[in-house]
């Protein structure tokens, strides 16, 4: 493997405990305005910075991804149908791979459709997506597209993200099921689970879990982080089982500490809001010093994270990295794919 597709594939699944958190946000490129992603861009910035990469479409990333940020993207490359027409599974490739690198993508993503009218289609493409892709150092996400009437089953999903894994894959995107095992056990490279239709958070939390004790390096999450009533304290409880190794229990009463929080700041700013500007300056121009303190995020007690500092969602009391834990994730050997 080259350096640079290695390098690239250490920013999407994290080298020191294997493990990867990736947003998904890509869902526009055949269902439109998906519900709650309808402004990608204000969906996006709260979320960017507790994720590990984003997996989104070119339009979405030259519209509504600030230049300036260091979190990978996973670019979409594939599209061609949409929620409405004929057949779902008829994709192409629909960037170049020029386009790819002015994007500087991290990883290119595609979707497969095994069993399908167009299963040759999207295999081949992907074989080919491989080729040109690792010419430039740039690792391929494959993922196992699910329909009504492709299955969803252990046996269906090992058939698919195999097929991904030979046609040269570096990370395959596939669904978690009954006997996931089976399905990563037989997958060389590494498998991310999808979360799927949104469910209530607490079992979105126990998927994550249960997708990683089952060997998974992480989730590509969307509808259940944008769709939750509290995106960013869903985003940091899905975090706490990826990266902090918190168990499906200790995830959900982050989710609810944050809750609270983000109430409680709420109903702060309404207050400081609703106070009278009794500022004495004659001209009646803006009080800077009130001004200042209301747009510092470091002056406020309760301090988001800065872009670059990843918020540690540990559910240890003192919020440092449980080094035990992190050495063995959810006491499974790491995986060496
Ligand atoms: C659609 C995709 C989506 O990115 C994927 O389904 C992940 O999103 P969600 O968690 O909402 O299922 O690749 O083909």
């Amino acid at each position: 493997m080259d350096w640079g597709l290695k390098n690239r594939l250490s920013s999407i699944i994290k080298p020191h405990n294997n493990r990867a958190l990736m947003l998904a946000v890509d869902h526009g490129y055949f269902l439109g305005p998906t519900e709650k992603l309808e402004n990608p861009k204000k969906v996006i910035a709260p979320l960017l910075k507790y994720c590990d990469s984003l997996m989104l479409t070119r339009g979405v990333q030259r519209t509504s991804v600030a230049p300036e940020t260091n979190t990978p993207m996973v670019l979409r490359v594939s599209g061609g149908s949409s929620i409405i027409g004929d057949d779902l599974s008829q994709e192409d490739i629909t960037v170049s791979i020029q386009d790819a690198i002015r994007l500087n993508a991290s990883a290119l993503a595609m979707s497969i459709f095994v069993g399908s009218k167009y299963e040759y289609q999207t295999v081949v493409n992907l074989g080919k997506l491989v080729s040109e892709a690792e010419s430039y150092g740039i690792p391929v996400l494959a993922v196992t597209a699910v329909g009504k009437e492709l299955g969803k089953d252990a046996r269906y999903l090992s058939l698919a993200c195999r097929m991904a894994a030979e046609q040269g894959a570096h990370i395959v995107k596939t669904y978690y099921c009954e006997n996931f095992e089976k399905v990563v056990q037989s997958c060389p490279v590494p498998i991310i689970v999808a979360g799927g239709k949104k469910i209530p958070e607490r079992d979105a939390l126990q998927l994550t879990y249960n997708a990683i004790k089952g060997g998974a390096v992480g989730v590509d999450m969307g509808r259940n982080i944008w769709q939750s009533d509290h995106p960013v304290a869903m985003i940091r409880a899905v975090r706490a089982i990826v990266h902090g190794n918190a168990n499906v229990d200790q995830a959900f009463k982050i989710y609810k500490q944050l809750i609270n929080e983000e109430s409680k700041n709420k109903k702060n700013s309404n207050k400081q809001n609703k106070k009278p500007n009794n500022n004495p300056n004659k001209n009646n121009k803006p009080n800077n010093k009130q001004k200042k303190s209301n747009s510092n995020p470091k002056k406020n007690n309760n301090k988001p994270n800065t872009q670059n500092k990843k918020p540690n969602n540990n559910p240890n009391k003192n919020n440092k990295p449980n080094n035990k834990q992190n050495k063995k994730p959810n006491n499974q050997k790491p995986n060496s794919k």
